[in-house]
């Protein structure tokens, strides 16, 4: 049964999207609406919210929002929507993504998420569409499987190799706790380091949902929406995530990237963003909510250069 989602360094994302009254502002990952109505909250009549999420249920969470005029829901992948939002010619004075799952999501044996209960091998967001974990576990190869399980969940290559046989030989999966057989079988549990399964889980849920690929294009978009002056502000909370964000953002601080011999710039470097402070929770949030443990919040700032590639 899913209980309820307790939103990640509340306070500080906020304060780092420092929203005026009369601002537009955008919550890529709506949620269970915990960022979205602290940010209400500080907007007066003139001001504005975009909340996104792909997950239906989402859309049901933000039901009492909807009265509010300043408030819009749009159902979808923040990189599509953020994209039209671009093509439709609207800005934004400040963009918060909090990524990953919500607790609504983990916590509900049904969605697949979690290994705790069992439940079907989905773990879409949105299981409205795509390909679900069963049907990427029981279809790839071998190497295939490694590789997701090394890039996207940290996971040792000897390791993710093994769990990838165990997986092929076991086939077909059906449910959460088959890919936790697997797990169990070719690594065992481990003391140190927690559950090996946590990893594996997370780097199925990031390949089934193309995580790395829907950010690194709604990281474009935002950087297009944002006018000068704009925050943007993200919450990782894997590795994976954190170092796309980072290089985003450090790829756009407009460092010189000419040979050191040339007496002047030719690189035509800009600076895009400039880097906030990055953040991490409190010893008495990580207490309080253990979930949050793993989170880091990023901020930038837009300038007024144009985008990367100009348009
Ligand atoms: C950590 S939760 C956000 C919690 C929210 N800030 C709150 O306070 O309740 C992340 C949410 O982002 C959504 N999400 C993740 N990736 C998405 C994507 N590519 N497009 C749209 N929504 C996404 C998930 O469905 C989930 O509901």
């Amino acid at each position: 049964m899913a209980v309820g989602h307790r939103p990640v360094m509340l306070e500080s994302s906020v304060a780092a999207l420092g929203p005026a009254p009369e601002d537009s502002v955008v919550d890529a990952t709506f949620g269970g609406g915990g960022h979205s109505r602290l940010i209400l909250a500080g907007l007066g009549p003139g001001g504005s919210l975009v909340g996104i999420d792909r997950d239906p249920e989402a859309a049901e969470r933000a039901s009492d929002l909807m009265e509010d005029p300043r408030f819009e829901f749009v159902s979808g992948a923040y990189d599509r929507v953020l994209w039209a939002m671009v093509e439709e010619g609207r800005t934004a004075d400040a963009i918060l993504f909090d990524l990953g799952l919500s607790s609504f999501q983990v916590d509900e044996p049904g969605r697949g998420f979690s290994y705790v209960r069992e439940g079907p091998l989905d773990m879409r967001m949105d299981p409205r569409s795509g390909t679900t974990a069963a049907d990427f576990l029981n279809t790839a190869g071998a190497g295939e499987l490694a590789r997701v399980l090394s890039e996207y969940g940290d996971v040792p290559r000897g390791e993710a190799r093994r769990v990838a046989r165990e997986v092929v030989r076991r086939r077909p999966l059906v449910v959460t706790t088959d890919l936790y057989d697997c797990v169990r079988a070719a690594v065992g549990w481990k003391e140190k380091g927690g559950n090996p399964a946590n990893r594996i889980f997370q780097a199925v849920r990031v390949r089934v949902n193309d995580e790395l690929g829907s950010l690194s294009r709604a990281l474009e978009a935002a950087e297009r929406l944002l006018v000068p002056g704009g925050r943007l502000v993200v919450i990782t909370f894997h590795s994976g995530e954190d170092r796309l964000v980072k290089r985003f953002i450090s790829g756009r601080e407009g460092r010189c990237v000419c040979p050191p011999e040339l007496p002047v710039c030719v690189c035509g470097a800009r600076p895009i963003f400039r880097r906030g402070e990055v953040v991490t929770p409190s010893a008495r949030e990580v207490e309080e909510n253990p979930r949050s443990a793993s989170a880091r919040l990023r901020a930038a700032i837009r300038t007024a250069e144009p985008p990367v590639d100009g348009t």
